[in-house]
């Protein structure tokens, strides 16, 4: 193991991290398909990503009403004290300490959906019509649904490295959906590398699945350090409210440090295309 500097740049100012693993340079071997994967049929396909409107009436309210229940439920269950008119951009108000986010986060990193008074497959097959491809929100591998809820508090490491999720055999086929819930600006909303998914394993320095630590915390995806091209240069789509951000699972994305005073709030869904 070795403790790397990870240098990039977003929207062209530098961020800098350490990150601890073990980095190495891939085979030359693409590992997009570029046919018929989930984002061939639409016009953004060679970015690897595209903001769609995602909501209607008030859905995206009531998606945010769940989000709250949730990590509320969460509060509850560790005895965190929060204030009757707790709002999510006061999150880094209520839990104070590294401790206590771990405790909130392990619980809201990984959800299903029946944790929420939500319609999460109604989702699935509107981006399905926009991608012209039949998606569902069940997950074979994992014999289940995936929802994650992002809690990033101001200035903080609570970012994951800049990775691909399609390294993981559960995600290699699914489109990557990414929704702001609250706070979500140019300062806070997700990186992403434009066209990173066109990129040959042998321009990729990565470390393997869980072996990269940040600030005490291992993930289970790799991390990347940087391309042939040289450090990142990522740029933050910063999709609006009542839109979402879909992506390759190819597409690097991630390092989502908020530059901001409010805690970031946004939700991750994943949804595999029907075979
Ligand atoms: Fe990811």
């Amino acid at each position: 193991m070795s403790v790397e500097t990870c240098t990039l740049f977003l929207d062209k100012k530098p961020f800098e991290f350490k990150v601890e693993g073990n980095f190495f340079w891939g085979e030359d071997k693409l590992l997009f398909q570029p046919e018929d994967n989930v984002i061939s049929k639409v016009p953004w396909s060679n970015d690897g990503f595209g903001v769609v409107n995602a909501f209607q009436d008030n859905e995206f309210e009531a998606l945010k009403t769940s989000i709250v229940k949730n990590i509320v439920k969460a509060f509850d269950n560790h005895n965190i004290d929060y204030p009757e008119d707790f709002q999510l951009k006061d999150y880094h108000k209520v839990v104070t300490t590294n401790e206590q986010h771990l405790q909130v986060i392990d619980i809201t990193r990984n959800l299903t959906n029946e944790d929420f008074d939500f319609d999460i497959e109604m989702l699935a097959e509107r981006f399905g019509k926009i991608l012209g491809y039949k998606l569902t929100s069940f997950v074979e591998e994992l014999g289940k649904s995936h929802i994650q809820i992002r809690i990033n508090r101001p200035s903080s490491l609570d970012i994951n490295p800049p990775h691909r999720d399609g390294y993981l055999s559960y995600w290699e086929d699914v489109v990557n959906v990414w929704i702001p819930i609250e706070g979500c600006t140019p300062q806070t909303s997700l990186p992403v590398l434009p066209g990173s998914h066109l990129l040959p394993e042998n321009e990729v320095l990565r470390t393997e699945s869980k072996g990269a630590k940040i600030n005490g915390n291992t993930y289970y995806v790799p991390c990347i350090l940087k391309t042939k091209a040289g450090d990142l240069k990522m740029m933050r789509p910063n999709p609006k409210e009542g839109e979402a951000l879909l992506f390759s699972p190819f597409l690097i994305h991630g390092a989502a440090v908020n530059r901001s005073d409010s805690t970031r709030v946004s939700i991750e869904l994943r949804f595999p295309k029907m075979k």
